[in-house]
């Protein structure tokens, strides 16, 4: 069975904890995108080379969740060069057999737009950066400026911005607790697949 649910949507928006979710119910695979530009923002050197040779180990890293590694991903996934060297992948992935869960930026857009689910997970800026703030620490505007301006990154690139597809059922988690959030993304499913 080939099922794909494309989850996308601004840093620290819960796209992470409800994808892990929504895969963990449905058995599906689970593929967090956001890793693989982690991943050659960190290699450092030619970003394209990176993204061209990116292997398993490179997502293993276990300096990939931090601010800076975000920023960084987010500074090499403005390069077209960059984000076509990953589409194969992705969409190798999205199409296994098992039903795969895919969770970023240009998901339900650009990589898989014949995704049989499409969610738009946001929240405002103010409560994703708190959230960031709770698992990072340090001081909490400093975490906001950053929230605020890798959107603004991720949103005015000219390859594959981050919108939300025309058919993306949004989710806003401002006021949702995670329980909630993945109940809404879990019914999304069962209404197609049941
Ligand atoms: O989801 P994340 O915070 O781990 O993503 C890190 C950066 O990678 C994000 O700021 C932009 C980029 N990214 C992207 O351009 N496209 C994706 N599908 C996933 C992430």
């Amino acid at each position: 069975m080939i099922f794909t649910v494309a989850i996308d949507g601004p840093a620290a928006a819960g796209k992470g904890t409800i994808s892990r979710a929504v895969a963990a119910h449905f058995g599906f695979a689970h593929l967090d995108t956001g890793l693989l530009y982690r991943a050659v923002g960190a290699k450092g050197g030619d970003p394209v080379a990176a993204a061209e040779g990116l292997t398993e180990d490179d997502l293993t890293r276990d300096d990939l969740r931090t601010l800076a590694a975000g920023q960084a991903a987010s500074k090499v996934a403005v390069i077209p060069e960059v984000r076509a060297a990953l589409v194969v992948f992705q969409r190798q992935f999205a199409r296994r057999a098992g039903g795969a869960v895919l969770d970023g930026r240009d998901i339900g857009t650009v990589i898989c737009p014949e995704a049989e689910v499409k969610l738009y997970v946001t929240a405002s800026a103010e409560v994703r950066a708190h959230r960031r703030w709770l698992e990072v620490g340090g001081d909490e505007g400093q975490v906001l400026a950053e929230v605020i301006e890798r959107d603004k990154r991720d949103a005015e690139r000219a390859t594959a911005p981050l919108r939300p597809a025309a058919d993306a059922l949004l989710l806003d988690t401002s006021e949702m607790t995670v329980t909630e959030a993945v109940d809404r993304a879990i019914k999304a499913v069962l209404a197609v697949r049941g």
